[in-house]
């Protein structure tokens, strides 16, 4: 008894993990062992030595089970403690997050007034930065000594054989969408324009604008006002209007500037002039081989810095130009 259970305590006190202890107590507590074919000899002992005998067995086998439930637990507590250790999470540890940046606010207006035209049946035209001279001025009507045209306003690319300007609006892409598309058209065209201007508070020498033209059969300036009003309360509100004021551009005849007018406007409700726009002039229907007697057409250019000065309050066109994140986050995704 003494030797089995010395062996049994031996064995549970040098396992040392639970896969261990798991093989000790088979082989001294489980049945085969050593103490279990002990107490098996109960039937051998004389009937009056039966208690004493069944004394004896049973503290020993106590002694080792004892031992075992103590290990356990032991071992146990150890591999869990280990265990935790391992899948310690640092909570205290400063996460690894990547900066993402912002969009720059004049991109979400752009889409912004995209998606206004988009929601009715408009689609979106492009064309190049890196325009033809003859696109961006004598295809609008502007003849050779217009003063737009003035090597002062116009950034001509060498060579200037070559004829390419950097475009100084995006009227150019009026003419690009009626010699390439199918009538009717309804198009408008956001994008870069260039011009020799100063850098300054209010002007930037390259610009946003967004050109709109309609060429279809019966159109009115009714529909040039419907559409500048639609625009400007989808924009700016309920209460935003629009005034045309005569003005002359060679691509539009008549022509007209137009302001927008809302009453939260930063310095009281007033009019802000906003853009350019007209009936196309027949000169440039013709020029694209569209027919004036049964086509008429509408067109506008508005300036998206400027919209985005009066509608969030921006005070500063270089804060626009000049790729501070800081100044794009502060818009988010809305404008
Ligand atoms: N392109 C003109 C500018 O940059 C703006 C403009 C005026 C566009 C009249 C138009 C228009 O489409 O019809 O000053």
């Amino acid at each position: 008894m003494d030797a089995a259970v010395t062996a049994a305590l031996a064995a549970i006190a040098s396992a040392s993990d639970t896969a261990a202890l798991k093989a000790a107590r088979a082989a001294h507590a489980a049945e085969g062992s050593p103490l279990a074919k002990l107490n098996a000899r109960m039937r051998e002992v004389a009937p009056e030595h039966k208690a004493e005998f069944g004394k004896l067995i049973g503290q020993g086998r106590g002694r080792v089970a004892q031992a075992l439930a103590a290990r356990e637990a032991e071992l146990d507590a150890a591999e869990t403690a280990a265990r935790l250790e391992v899948e310690r999470v640092d909570i205290t540890a400063v996460a690894a997050r990547a900066k993402v940046g912002a969009r720059h606010p004049l991109t979400v207006l752009q889409e912004q007034i995209g998606d206004i035209f988009i929601g009715m049946g408009w689609e979106v035209a492009e064309g190049p930065e890196l325009e033809h001279e003859w696109y961006n001025f004598d295809a609008l009507n502007l003849d050779e000594d217009h003063p737009a045209r003035q090597m002062q306003d116009t950034f001509y690319v060498d060579p200037t054989a070559r004829h390419l300007v950097m475009r100084t609006q995006t009227s150019p892409v009026q003419m690009r969408s009626m010699l390439t598309r199918e009538l009717p058209i309804y198009i408008i065209s956001p994008g870069r324009v260039f011009r020799t201007d100063e850098y300054d508070a209010t002007h930037l020498p390259v610009f946003t604008q967004v050109e709109g033209l309609v060429v279809d059969r019966g159109i009115t300036m009714a529909h040039l006002k419907g559409t500048l009003d639609h625009l400007a309360r989808q924009l700016f509100g309920a209460e935003a209007k629009t005034r045309l004021r005569t003005n002359y551009f060679p691509f539009t005849e008549p022509s007209a500037e137009f302001d927008l007018w809302h009453p939260t406007f930063k310095g009281g409700a007033r009019w802000i002039e906003w853009g350019g726009c007209g009936m196309v002039n027949p000169n440039v229907l013709r020029a694209a081989g569209i027919d004036p007697e049964v086509y008429s057409g509408f067109a506008f250019g508005i300036g998206v810095e400027r919209a985005l000065m009066f509608r969030s309050d921006v005070q500063d066109m270089r804060d626009m130009a000049e790729g501070d994140v800081r100044f794009s986050e502060q818009f988010g995704m809305v404008v």
